[in-house]
Formats: structure tokens, C-alpha cells, sequence
């Protein structure tokens, strides 16, 4: 159990878990650029620790950059228009790997793809630690998905509550 701010949190993917599935994700992306030099774009903050367990696990050459999503504007009630901040390199021809902690309603990474694609890339593809398919409110394309989730509040493992919580070796939900 933890707590954090005004919040009690209960375990719920153990550290032995995430580690052997984020192993198993490794070894189908070792297999899927098994003749390229995949680039790792990661999204801060929450994507961190899977970042570092994933790229500990990856064998094929591999670099790794970080990016951040700012919310410049509310728009519609479709979503919130981002950009990205950070990015340095170009991606032109690169084989993009995106990482992120969650994808719950997938307007982030959403937004994300369309940026990142607008700079010709070879090619695009999605790993998120978690995904909420209920939450879902946009069609998007996860190739490598650590686990499906009910659409709850999870922390830890990176992810946080109100700034807190990342720093734990395990994900833990909302009680
Ligand atoms: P989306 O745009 O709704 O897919 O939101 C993605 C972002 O919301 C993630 O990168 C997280 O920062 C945050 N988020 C969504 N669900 C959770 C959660 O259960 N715990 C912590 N952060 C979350």
C-alpha cells in the first residue's frame, strides 16, 4: 500500500512481471529491426523507467532521444493540441521506435505520431508499457503493448499522481 498526497494506492503489476514482459517486448522488437538501427524517441515524463528497462533488454544497435509534450491550447472537446519540445535531431529516414508510459483516451500519442511523422521518418511504430482500451477515444495503431489495463488509476513505474509516485519498482491502482 501507498499513499501519496490524498490518495491510497494498492499493488497491482509486480516487479518480476513488468520485467519479464517488457523482456518479451525486447525480443519481438529485436526480431522486428533485425537489419535496422531503430531510433527510440521517448515521451517525458512517464515513459523514463520503461525506456530504461526496454532499451536494457534490447540487443539490435539502438539510440535513444526524449521528447516532452506541451499542451499549447484547448480546442474542441475532441482534444488538446500539442507540440513537441525537445526534439533536436532529425528524423528524416530514421526508424522511430515512440515510447510511452499509458495511452488512456490516445490523443498524446496521437498528436505525437502526426508531428513526428510530418518529418519523413521511415517508419513510425508505437510501444506503450500500459493501454486503456476502454478508455480509447481516437483510432491508434500500438505495435507493442505491455499490458491491456482496466480503465483505472495506476501510478508508479514512472507514472505519477500529481508529480509523486513515479518512484516506485512496481505499478500500484487507485484504491
Ligand atoms: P492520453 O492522451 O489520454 O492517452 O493520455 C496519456 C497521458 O496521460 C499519459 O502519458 C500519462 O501521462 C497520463 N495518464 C493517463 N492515464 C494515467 C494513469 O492511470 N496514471 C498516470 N498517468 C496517466
Amino acid at each position: 500500500m501507498l499513499t501519496v498526497k490524498d490518495k491510497t494506492f494498492v499493488p497491482f503489476i509486480d516487479k518480476a512481471t513488468l520485467e519479464s514482459r517488457i523482456a518479451s517486448l525486447a525480443v519481438r522488437i529485436d526480431e522486428d529491426y533485425r537489419d535496422k538501427e531503430p531510433l527510440i524517441v521517448v515521451v517525458l515524463n512517464g515513459a523514463f523507467m520503461f525506456a530504461a528497462e526496454l532499451m536494457k533488454n534490447l540487443t539490435v544497435p539502438c539510440r535513444i532521444t526524449f521528447i516532452r509534450v506541451g499542451s499549447y491550447a484547448q480546442t474542441q472537446s475532441t482534444g488538446v493540441v500539442r507540440q513537441i519540445l525537445g526534439l533536436h535531431e532529425s528524423l528524416e529516414g530514421e526508424d522511430v521506435i515512440l515510447v510511452e508510459d499509458i495511452v488512456d483516451t490516445g490523443l498524446t500519442i496521437r498528436q505525437v505520431r502526426q508531428q513526428i511523422e510530418s518529418q519523413h521518418p521511415a517508419s513510425v511504430r508505437i510501444a506503450t508499457l500500459l493501454f486503456k482500451p476502454e478508455a480509447l477515444q481516437t483510432e491508434v495503431n500500438l505495435d507493442y503493448v505491455g499490458f491491456e489495463i482496466e480503465n483505472r488509476f495506476v501510478l508508479g513505474f514512472g507514472l505519477d499522481y500529481d508529480g509523486f509516485g513515479r518512484n516506485t519498482k512496481e505499478i500500484l491502482v487507485l484504491q
